[in-house]
């Protein structure tokens, strides 16, 4: 690539993990992703017993380790990281009044090192973290209160840190919530009950908590910057059967809802069919839809990690990576069945930029897949730097096309527990952590291969792709 071929000045070039995959509990409350067993994807147990191990408990212990990390990825060159917060650091059942200093102190000292390297925090404020004390006493977001709890926990963290972090997303990939209720929304459903209603019940709540914690922010600080974060690994018909055609563009749209409320305010008007249809009645306010329509993002930040297909009558759910699938034959799969699809992410920031015409960032991307360590302690993992420049020239191919992008924030720059399997084999670092699926290792870090190649992209603003 020439010169002229550079990302824009100012890109923002990160990594991005969630607290409850790299921390570990000590000093904290459980959450919703504390209860999965490793080598799990759900359900996800009701009461931790004694002689399961627990991934999250330790994770890559961070909560001891996070400023050294910090160091590793300054030494990449990276201006921008993204993390989430222990809610249930701050505050570990959820409904105290007062946060826990000993929690706020210890991102205190986390964004001070960052700044210190010049790396711009971006926080997520619940990244699949709901306090499990609030799911067990009050039923998570099927209830109301939630938006309290949310709020004060909000104002703890806005007012605390406001000067440190400027940009801030609400809930991680909200529309996970579609099949993944118990950890994207904290909260169960018995046998029996209205899915969908519970499900939209519980969106709701979370759009007004969003709404209003966007509001809180701007109150406290109006340079801040407030975004959404949606799952938007995306859907392609398998066939031009109008059938396929039709039910991929609503299976992309059931994602893009979640984006829809938060970008303009207001429920789109397909919606009320699929309500009418499932036989959703929500609970809601006058002023719910006065907090939605006054407080709308300024940014959108999404996840992309693959691409998959939609055949009419086959469908069959989603997973942390998105839809799930019969193989795409155009395409190759990671050894954990992901099908690897730069130009779906390029299609994506496009199809995005069209029906909202908001700034992006692309706050997750990466591969997961095992990692062979060399007798000399060397990993080469020459396919995660062709995953990553192969999706970094989507990108620079989606800007050129007219996206706003403000950055990308690789997935898991060193290695942490998967949310979807809780194990730690599944890795997507540029960074090794000696840990396996059973717990055992050093925790010590190692670069792979990818390390030195990201920090090159970086130096060179995407000039050596
Ligand atoms: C996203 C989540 O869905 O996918 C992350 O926001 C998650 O928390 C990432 O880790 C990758 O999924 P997995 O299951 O490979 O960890």
């Amino acid at each position: 690539m020439s010169e002229v071929n550079t990302f824009p000045a100012g890109f923002m070039w990160g990594g991005a993990v969630a607290a409850n995959q790299c921390e570990g509990a000590e000093d904290r409350g459980l959450c919703v992703s504390d209860m999965a067993p490793h080598g799990v994807r759900g359900p996800y147990v009701d009461q931790q017993v004694p002689d399961e191990y627990y991934p999250h408990q330790v994770a890559v212990d961070c909560y001891h380790r996070y400023l050294d990390d910090m160091d590793l990825m300054a030494k990449m060159g990276m201006n921008c990281f993204r993390i989430s917060i222990a809610w249930s650091r701050i505050f570990p059942r959820g409904d105290e009044e007062e946060p826990s200093e000993k929690g706020l102190a210890f991102y205190d000292r986390l964004f001070d090192r960052m700044l210190e390297h010049g790396i711009q925090p971006i926080v997520t404020l619940s990244h699949y973290e709901t306090p499990l004390y609030l799911v067990d006493h009050y039923g998570g977001w099927r209830n109301r209160r939630m938006i309290g709890f949310f709020l004060n926990y909000c104002q703890a963290v806005f007012k605390r840190y406001h000067n440190k972090v400027k940009y801030w997303l609400s809930f991680n990939e909200m529309n996970n919530l579609l099949d993944y209720y118990f950890v994207a929304g904290g909260f169960r459903i018995a046998e029996g009950e209205n899915e969908a209603e519970a499900m939209y019940q519980a969106a709701h709540y979370m759009f007004v908590a969003s709404a209003r914690a966007m509001a809180l922010l701007r109150s406290i600080d109006p340079t801040c910057k407030y975004g959404c974060m949606v799952n938007s690994s995306t859907l392609y018909p398998a066939t031009c059967n109008p059938e396929d055609v039709f039910g991929a563009y609503c299976g992309r749209r059931r994602k893009y809802f979640f984006m829809d409320v938060q970008v303009n305010g207001r429920y789109p008007t397909y919606i009320y069919r699929i309500w009418r249809e499932n036989n959703v009645h929500l609970e809601t306010r006058p002023e719910d839809f006065e907090a939605l329509a006054a407080n709308t993002v300024d940014f959108i930040s999404f996840s992309y990690y693959r691409s998959n297909t939609y055949e009419h009558g086959k469908q069959t759910g989603s997973d942390t990576g998105g839809f799930i699938s019969e193989p795409n034959p155009y395409l190759e799969r990671t050894a954990f069945g992901w099908q690897i699809d730069p130009l779906g992410l390029r299609y994506v920031c496009n199809e995005i930029t069209d029906l909202f015409h908001k700034p992006l960032l692309i706050a997750e991307n990466g591969m997961g897949t095992y990692d062979v360590m060399n007798d000399d302690g060397t990993i080469d993992d020459s396919y995660r730097i062709d995953f990553l420049k192969r999706h970094l020239l989507a990108i620079y191919e989606a800007i050129q096309d007219g996206c706003d992008i403000m950055g990308y924030t690789y997935w898991g720059p060193f290695d942490i527990v998967s949310a979807g399997t809780a194990q730690m084999s599944k890795r997507y670092g540029f960074v090794y952590v000696d840990r396996d699926d059973e717990g055992h290792g050093t925790l010590e870090r190692r670069k792979k291969k990818s390390f030195d190649y990201y920090r090159d992209v970086i130096a060179t603003n995407g000039a050596v792709l």
